[in-house]
């Protein structure tokens, strides 16, 4: 062995026992899940109807992206009223349902929180435009005085994450700022009325019996927009490891977090809550501390190569984080703002450039170019989530990854609905990971809904679709929740030690006599002896053949 950490000694009884440290979250992008009157639009009671399905893959809680009323500007993350439910998706009695239907199926309920911005379609902001200069409707915003004669440059040459400038023009001389597209403009946190608003939303979800909430953009509620204002040049990196940026990570963030906690913890059981905070390494483990949301996503996984020492590196800062914070970390390998793991992990690794940028690369060429090893990169991508799933903490899934889907990375561009595509000339966006699940191998909309899709689904996605792996033993789909079974028995604590290997095999024991080994080499390896419980590809003759990870119950 060469090193152990083991801080169970550090934990409670009680503490352990709480189904969110190890939880498994199954991530729902609505309009995109299932459709259930035929609209080509994913919506509430798709998803009511599709309980069976999440029970039956053995999940714990579900996170569904934001359903709220809006435009879509921003796939739904520019929020109208967030106390609400998108008429296009269903209304609030069928939000009742569908959490009913959850609960009955002892799956838990996460909601996402949007507090950084609202959409432009937002009653406070159609009040803030009519209401001009110096009105307090606009203090809920960040309006400045344009530059020039008549304030008609903006304030400053800040960038939106989205590309192009950060400020929109009023109209009157006046800019607003907004991080993301112009669609979105940002909330202004020393308001007291929007700190209100927001408790009355986290009440209101909390409530009507919502378990938890991911805190969109977590780390960007608070900014510092004092003048003279920093050149774009020397703030564009985005982390810095002292909160001294002015728009992302400031210290006073985790002040209205605080504020919240009092919030989360008068329910019974305590609402829980996970950052969406895209910071520098060191300081992750401070949204997840007790007094802050209590746990955070790690995104290093997500950015991690198909490469053991990147694993090793990134689970061992993930473990680092749980000693800081005294939560555990919460494993991803995808979301609905990253190309499909499995076409990460089957495109050549290029020493300069990281899995996910080659794949964001690949897909402005619209996937001309014949790289893509649609096997290997499923293959990984198997091994990759028996790796999450045997390390302490929790795992969040994103739809589709359980199928083993690839990335849709010929959408022509006339389809594509994200801003990141419209605003920006090196980005293709998001889209590739949006499209509408395949439940059946048939059909319009291959078992989605009665209609073709708000996104175009590929002749390719009929063969990956529920339907067609859930009676096959050797599905992505099998593997998925063969592990889900086993995980809830064969795991406990949080505990984790390294056990000396070769440079391409990650291998580590955890409490109880298990032990994870993944091969990320180009030959088979002997195996440790031991028990074989689970593995993600079929053995070579009793060795552990390249790309591939086993359970293993050792001697
Ligand atoms: C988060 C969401 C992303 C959205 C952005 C702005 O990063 O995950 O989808 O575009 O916030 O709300
Ligand atoms: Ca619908």
């Amino acid at each position: 062995m060469t090193s152990t950490i083991d801080q169970d000694h550090l934990i409670g009884t009680e503490i352990t026992t709480d189904l969110w440290r190890t939880a498994v979250v199954y991530q729902i992008y609505p309009r995109s899940f299932a459709d259930s009157n035929g609209d080509g639009i994913g919506d509430l009671p798709g998803i009511t109807s599709r309980v069976p399905y999440l029970r039956w893959l053995g999940v714990n809680a579900v996170w569904l992206s934001p359903f709220y009323p809006s435009a879509l500007a921003d796939g739904g993350y520019d929020v109208d009223d967030h106390r609400n439910v998108d008429p296009q998706l269903g209304d609030l009695d069928d939000f009742d349902a569908m959490v009913a239907a959850l609960h009955a199926a002892d799956i838990r309920v996460i909601v996402d929180i949007v507090p950084n911005h609202t959409s432009n379609r937002h009653a406070w902001f159609v009040q803030a435009l009519a209401a001009g200069r110096g009105a307090p409707e606009r203090d809920r915003y960040l309006f400045r005085d344009g530059r020039g004669t008549a304030g008609e440059l903006p304030p400053n040459d800040w960038e939106s994450i989205f590309g192009g400038s950060a400020w929109a023009s009023a109209g009157d001389g006046q800019w607003y700022f907004h991080c993301f597209a112009a669609e979105q403009p940002d909330l202004n946190w020393e308001n007291e009325e929007v700190r209100e608003d927001f408790r009355r939303t986290i009440r209101f979800w909390a409530d009507r019996g919502v378990d938890g909430f991911r805190i969109d953009v977590a780390h960007g509620l608070r900014k510092d927009l004092s003048e003279p204002y920093p050149p774009w040049g020397e703030i564009a990196d985005l982390m810095r490891p002292d909160g001294s940026h002015p728009l992302w990570d400031r210290d006073d963030v985790h002040e209205i977090y605080g504020d919240w906690r009092r919030i989360f913890d008068s329910y019974d059981p305590p609402r829980y809550a996970v950052a969406e905070a895209i910071v520098h390494p060191t300081r992750r483990a401070r949204y997840a501390a007790a007094d802050s949301l209590g746990q955070a996503f790690n995104f290093a996984m997500q950015d991690a190569d198909w490469r053991a020492e990147d694993y090793r590196q990134v689970i061992d800062t993930g473990l680092a984080d749980m000693i800081n914070s005294g939560a555990t970390t919460s494993w991803l390998l995808g979301c609905h703002d990253t190309p499909r793991v499995a076409t990460r992990y089957g495109l050549p690794l290029e020493d300069d450039r990281p899995a996910q940028l080659i794949a964001r690369a690949w897909l402005l060429s619209d996937g001309a170019q014949p790289y893509l090893n649609r096997s290997l990169g499923e293959r990984r991508a198997r091994a990759a989530i028996m790796i999450l799933l045997a390390l302490p903490g929790s795992t969040y899934i994103y739809q589709g990854d359980e199928l083993g889907l690839h990335e849709v990375a010929d959408l022509a561009p006339e389809v594509l609905e994200d801003p990141m595509a419209r605003r920006s000339a090196t980005e293709k966006g998001r889209d590739g990971c949006r499209v509408p699940l395949p439940w059946t191998a048939q059909g319009p909309s291959y078992g989605f809904g009665a209609a073709v899709g708000h996104l175009p689904q590929p002749d390719w996605f009929g063969a990956y679709a529920v339907s067609v792996q859930e009676a096959d033993p050797d599905s992505t789909l099998t593997l998925y929740r063969r592990a889900l079974a086993l995980r809830g028995r064969l795991f406990a604590g949080s505990g984790l030690s390294w056990v000396e290997s070769e440079p391409s095999v990650l291998h580590f024991a955890r409490p109880g006599g298990i032990s994870c080994v993944t091969n990320f080499g180009t030959a088979p390896v002997s195996l440790p002896a031991g028990q074989v419980l689970l593995s993600s590809h079929h053995l070579d003759h009793g060795r552990l053949p390249a790309d591939t990870t086993v359970w293993l119950r050792v001697p």
